[in-house]
Protein backbone atom coordinates (compact mmCIF):
# COMPACT_ATOMS: atom_id res chain seq x y z
CA UNK A 1 0.00 0.00 0.00
CA UNK A 2 1.59 3.47 -0.77
CA UNK A 3 1.30 6.01 1.58
CA UNK A 4 3.08 9.05 0.05
CA UNK A 5 3.40 9.81 -3.86
CA UNK A 6 4.76 12.77 -6.18
CA UNK A 7 6.25 13.59 -9.26
CA UNK A 8 9.86 14.95 -10.03
CA UNK A 9 8.83 17.19 -12.52
CA UNK A 10 12.13 17.62 -13.94
CA UNK A 11 14.50 14.40 -13.17
CA UNK A 12 17.12 16.55 -11.81
CA UNK A 13 14.57 17.06 -8.95
CA UNK A 14 14.77 13.43 -8.31
CA UNK A 15 18.41 13.74 -6.44
CA UNK A 16 16.07 16.22 -3.35
CA UNK A 17 13.49 13.61 -3.01
CA UNK A 18 13.65 10.38 -1.44
CA UNK A 19 11.18 7.73 -1.53
CA UNK A 20 11.17 3.29 -1.13
CA UNK A 21 10.26 3.60 -5.43
CA UNK A 22 11.20 5.32 -8.25
CA UNK A 23 9.33 5.34 -11.61
CA UNK A 24 11.12 6.84 -14.45
CA UNK A 25 8.85 7.94 -17.12
CA UNK A 26 9.95 8.84 -20.90
CA UNK A 27 6.77 7.67 -23.10
CA UNK A 28 8.45 9.63 -26.38
CA UNK A 29 10.30 6.68 -26.21
CA UNK A 30 12.85 5.34 -23.86
CA UNK A 31 10.65 3.75 -21.55
CA UNK A 32 7.80 2.73 -24.28
CA UNK A 33 10.44 1.19 -25.65
CA UNK A 34 11.66 -0.90 -22.77
CA UNK A 35 8.31 -1.70 -21.61
CA UNK A 36 7.93 -3.35 -25.72
CA UNK A 37 11.21 -5.05 -26.03
CA UNK A 38 10.31 -6.96 -22.36
CA UNK A 39 6.67 -7.94 -24.36
CA UNK A 40 8.63 -8.50 -27.12
CA UNK A 41 10.75 -11.06 -25.38
CA UNK A 42 13.84 -9.53 -24.64
CA UNK A 43 15.89 -11.27 -21.58
CA UNK A 44 17.77 -8.18 -20.03
CA UNK A 45 17.89 -4.58 -21.10
CA UNK A 46 20.93 -2.46 -20.14
CA UNK A 47 20.32 1.17 -20.02
CA UNK A 48 23.88 3.22 -20.54
CA UNK A 49 24.15 6.77 -19.47
CA UNK A 50 26.49 7.53 -22.76
CA UNK A 51 27.01 6.09 -26.24
CA UNK A 52 30.67 5.45 -25.96
CA UNK A 53 29.12 3.15 -22.52
CA UNK A 54 26.73 1.43 -24.71
CA UNK A 55 28.63 0.36 -27.26
CA UNK A 56 31.38 -0.68 -25.19
CA UNK A 57 28.63 -2.78 -23.05
CA UNK A 58 26.55 -4.38 -25.92
CA UNK A 59 30.03 -5.67 -27.09
CA UNK A 60 30.82 -6.76 -24.16
CA UNK A 61 27.84 -8.75 -23.56
CA UNK A 62 27.36 -9.92 -27.32
CA UNK A 63 24.04 -7.66 -26.87
CA UNK A 64 21.68 -5.83 -29.20
CA UNK A 65 23.23 -2.39 -29.21
CA UNK A 66 19.60 -0.27 -29.28
CA UNK A 67 18.96 3.78 -28.71
CA UNK A 68 19.09 6.90 -30.49
CA UNK A 69 21.01 10.23 -30.86
CA UNK A 70 18.84 13.01 -32.47
CA UNK A 71 16.34 10.54 -32.32
CA UNK A 72 17.90 8.20 -35.06
CA UNK A 73 20.17 5.20 -34.55
CA UNK A 74 23.72 6.20 -34.75
CA UNK A 75 25.70 4.67 -37.17
CA UNK A 76 26.82 0.72 -36.02
CA UNK A 77 23.21 0.49 -33.98
CA UNK A 78 21.56 -2.58 -34.38
CA UNK A 79 18.03 -0.87 -33.40
CA UNK A 80 16.88 2.44 -32.76
CA UNK A 81 14.60 3.68 -30.08
CA UNK A 82 11.16 2.80 -31.80
CA UNK A 83 8.82 1.04 -29.88
CA UNK A 84 6.68 0.23 -33.22
CA UNK A 85 10.27 -0.90 -34.84
CA UNK A 86 10.37 -3.85 -31.93
CA UNK A 87 7.25 -5.65 -32.68
CA UNK A 88 8.95 -7.08 -35.73
CA UNK A 89 12.14 -7.41 -34.46
CA UNK A 90 13.90 -10.61 -33.34
CA UNK A 91 14.72 -10.14 -29.70
CA UNK A 92 13.31 -13.56 -28.08
CA UNK A 93 16.18 -14.68 -25.53
CA UNK A 94 18.32 -11.61 -26.59
CA UNK A 95 19.98 -9.13 -24.02
CA UNK A 96 19.68 -5.44 -24.97
CA UNK A 97 21.69 -2.25 -24.54
CA UNK A 98 20.17 0.94 -24.64
CA UNK A 99 20.94 4.82 -25.14
CA UNK A 100 19.12 7.47 -25.08
CA UNK A 101 19.39 11.14 -25.03
CA UNK A 102 17.46 11.37 -21.66
CA UNK A 103 15.41 8.42 -20.84
CA UNK A 104 18.10 6.05 -19.92
CA UNK A 105 20.22 9.03 -17.96
CA UNK A 106 17.68 9.02 -16.01
CA UNK A 107 17.47 5.62 -14.69
CA UNK A 108 21.20 6.07 -13.75
CA UNK A 109 20.77 9.18 -12.03
CA UNK A 110 18.18 7.37 -9.24
CA UNK A 111 19.48 4.01 -9.65
CA UNK A 112 20.29 2.72 -5.85
CA UNK A 113 18.54 5.26 -4.37
CA UNK A 114 15.43 2.74 -4.13
CA UNK A 115 13.60 0.66 -6.14
CA UNK A 116 13.44 1.78 -9.94
CA UNK A 117 11.01 0.55 -12.41
CA UNK A 118 10.25 2.10 -15.95
CA UNK A 119 6.71 3.23 -16.77
CA UNK A 120 5.00 4.34 -19.58
CA UNK A 121 1.13 4.86 -20.68
CA UNK A 122 2.37 1.35 -22.16
CA UNK A 123 2.58 -0.76 -18.96
CA UNK A 124 1.05 1.85 -16.38
CA UNK A 125 -1.23 -0.58 -15.14
CA UNK A 126 1.60 -3.11 -14.35
CA UNK A 127 3.46 -0.64 -13.12
CA UNK A 128 0.70 0.83 -10.71
CA UNK A 129 0.40 -2.61 -9.03
CA UNK A 130 4.26 -2.97 -8.70
CA UNK A 131 4.48 0.71 -7.51
CA UNK A 132 1.52 0.05 -5.19
CA UNK A 133 3.60 -2.50 -2.88
CA UNK A 134 6.03 0.81 -1.60
CA UNK A 135 5.21 3.03 0.68
CA UNK A 136 6.82 5.97 -1.05
CA UNK A 137 6.73 6.25 -4.18
CA UNK A 138 8.19 9.26 -6.70
CA UNK A 139 7.34 9.36 -10.68
CA UNK A 140 10.81 10.71 -12.42
CA UNK A 141 9.77 12.82 -15.81
CA UNK A 142 12.98 12.18 -17.48
CA UNK A 143 12.17 15.81 -19.59
CA UNK A 144 14.49 17.35 -21.97
CA UNK A 145 17.46 18.54 -21.92
CA UNK A 146 19.21 15.84 -19.87
CA UNK A 147 16.63 16.05 -17.86
CA UNK A 148 17.11 19.57 -16.98
CA UNK A 149 13.59 20.99 -18.90
CA UNK A 150 10.32 20.07 -18.56
CA UNK A 151 8.36 17.74 -21.01
CA UNK A 152 4.74 17.70 -21.25
CA UNK A 153 4.67 14.10 -22.43
CA UNK A 154 6.45 12.72 -19.96
CA UNK A 155 3.84 14.73 -17.27
CA UNK A 156 1.00 13.93 -18.70
CA UNK A 157 1.61 10.25 -18.17
CA UNK A 158 3.42 10.76 -14.98
CA UNK A 159 -0.25 12.41 -14.22
CA UNK A 160 -1.92 8.61 -15.09
CA UNK A 161 0.48 6.65 -13.07
CA UNK A 162 0.02 8.68 -9.84
CA UNK A 163 -4.02 8.23 -10.53
CA UNK A 164 -3.42 4.29 -11.49
CA UNK A 165 -1.69 4.16 -7.90
CA UNK A 166 -4.40 6.16 -6.36
CA UNK A 167 -6.78 3.91 -7.92
CA UNK A 168 -5.07 1.13 -5.76
CA UNK A 169 -3.85 3.34 -2.88
CA UNK A 170 -6.95 5.43 -2.41
CA UNK A 171 -5.62 7.60 1.00
CA UNK A 172 -1.89 8.19 -0.34
CA UNK A 173 -0.80 11.59 0.49
CA UNK A 174 0.53 13.49 -2.63
CA UNK A 175 3.19 15.72 -2.97
CA UNK A 176 2.63 19.04 -4.59
CA UNK A 177 3.40 17.85 -8.14
CA UNK A 178 1.82 14.90 -7.80
CA UNK A 179 -1.66 17.17 -6.80
CA UNK A 180 -1.18 19.30 -9.19
CA UNK A 181 -1.27 16.28 -11.84
CA UNK A 182 -4.62 15.01 -10.46
CA UNK A 183 -6.34 17.88 -11.23
CA UNK A 184 -5.25 18.64 -14.78
CA UNK A 185 -7.93 16.15 -15.51
CA UNK A 186 -7.37 17.78 -18.81
CA UNK A 187 -4.30 16.21 -19.57
CA UNK A 188 -5.73 12.73 -18.64
CA UNK A 189 -8.52 13.06 -20.95
CA UNK A 190 -5.84 14.13 -23.69
CA UNK A 191 -4.13 11.01 -23.02
CA UNK A 192 -6.69 8.15 -22.54
CA UNK A 193 -7.26 6.10 -25.03
CA UNK A 194 -11.07 4.40 -25.36
CA UNK A 195 -13.55 6.41 -27.45
CA UNK A 196 -12.01 7.57 -31.16
CA UNK A 197 -12.28 11.31 -30.16
CA UNK A 198 -10.07 10.08 -26.93
CA UNK A 199 -7.86 8.50 -29.27
CA UNK A 200 -7.01 11.53 -31.63
CA UNK A 201 -7.19 14.12 -28.15
CA UNK A 202 -4.16 11.34 -27.23
CA UNK A 203 -2.03 11.42 -30.56
CA UNK A 204 -2.56 15.28 -30.22
CA UNK A 205 -0.99 15.73 -26.52
CA UNK A 206 1.90 13.29 -27.14
CA UNK A 207 2.58 14.73 -30.99
CA UNK A 208 1.66 18.63 -29.60
CA UNK A 209 4.32 18.25 -27.09
CA UNK A 210 7.73 20.11 -28.27
CA UNK A 211 9.56 16.60 -28.32
CA UNK A 212 6.71 14.60 -30.18
CA UNK A 213 6.98 17.46 -32.61
CA UNK A 214 10.38 16.76 -33.67
CA UNK A 215 9.58 12.53 -32.96
CA UNK A 216 6.61 13.25 -35.89
CA UNK A 217 9.24 15.54 -38.12
CA UNK A 218 11.54 12.94 -38.02
CA UNK A 219 8.97 10.51 -39.46
CA UNK A 220 7.89 8.73 -36.09
CA UNK A 221 4.70 9.41 -35.85
CA UNK A 222 3.51 5.74 -35.44
CA UNK A 223 5.49 5.67 -32.36
CA UNK A 224 3.71 8.40 -30.91
CA UNK A 225 0.41 6.89 -31.33
CA UNK A 226 1.63 3.40 -30.09
CA UNK A 227 3.11 5.13 -27.11
CA UNK A 228 -0.22 6.71 -26.66
CA UNK A 229 -2.09 3.62 -26.05
CA UNK A 230 -2.31 1.93 -22.29
CA UNK A 231 -0.87 -1.33 -21.40
CA UNK A 232 -0.11 -3.09 -24.55
CA UNK A 233 2.68 -4.44 -21.82
CA UNK A 234 2.53 -6.28 -19.00
CA UNK A 235 6.02 -5.68 -18.13
CA UNK A 236 7.69 -4.37 -15.15
CA UNK A 237 10.81 -3.53 -16.17
CA UNK A 238 13.25 -2.95 -12.78
CA UNK A 239 16.33 -2.30 -11.77
CA UNK A 240 18.22 -5.19 -10.77
CA UNK A 241 22.12 -4.32 -10.50
CA UNK A 242 23.63 -1.08 -11.78
CA UNK A 243 27.25 0.05 -11.67
CA UNK A 244 29.18 3.37 -13.16
CA UNK A 245 27.29 5.19 -15.87
CA UNK A 246 24.97 1.77 -16.84
CA UNK A 247 22.03 -0.05 -15.01
CA UNK A 248 20.53 -3.52 -15.65
CA UNK A 249 16.47 -3.71 -15.98
CA UNK A 250 14.87 -7.13 -16.11
CA UNK A 251 11.08 -7.54 -16.36
CA UNK A 252 9.94 -8.99 -12.68
CA UNK A 253 5.82 -8.51 -13.94
CA UNK A 254 4.02 -10.91 -11.02
CA UNK A 255 6.11 -9.34 -7.99
CA UNK A 256 5.27 -6.84 -5.95
CA UNK A 257 8.56 -5.30 -5.37
C1 LIG B 1 15.07 10.37 -24.94
O1 LIG B 1 15.64 9.59 -24.17
O2 LIG B 1 15.29 11.56 -24.97
C2 LIG B 1 14.04 9.87 -25.92
O3 LIG B 1 13.69 8.57 -25.66
C3 LIG B 1 14.47 10.21 -27.30
C4 LIG B 1 13.64 9.62 -28.40
O4 LIG B 1 12.50 10.02 -28.63
O5 LIG B 1 14.13 8.73 -29.09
Amino acid sequence: MTRTIDIAVLASEADEMSADCYVVVDVLRATTTIATLFEQGIKSVTVAESEATARHLARAKGALLCGEVGGLPPEGFDLGNSPVEMLDAELDGRHAVLFTTNGTRAFCQVAGKGAVLAGALANVSAIAVAASGHESVVVVCAGNAAGRRFALEDFATAAQVVQSILALSPGAETGDAAGMAIETWGYENWIAPGLPQQTDRSGRALRGSSHGRRTAELGFAPDIQFASRRDTSGAVPTVVAFGDGWALLEDRRGNSS
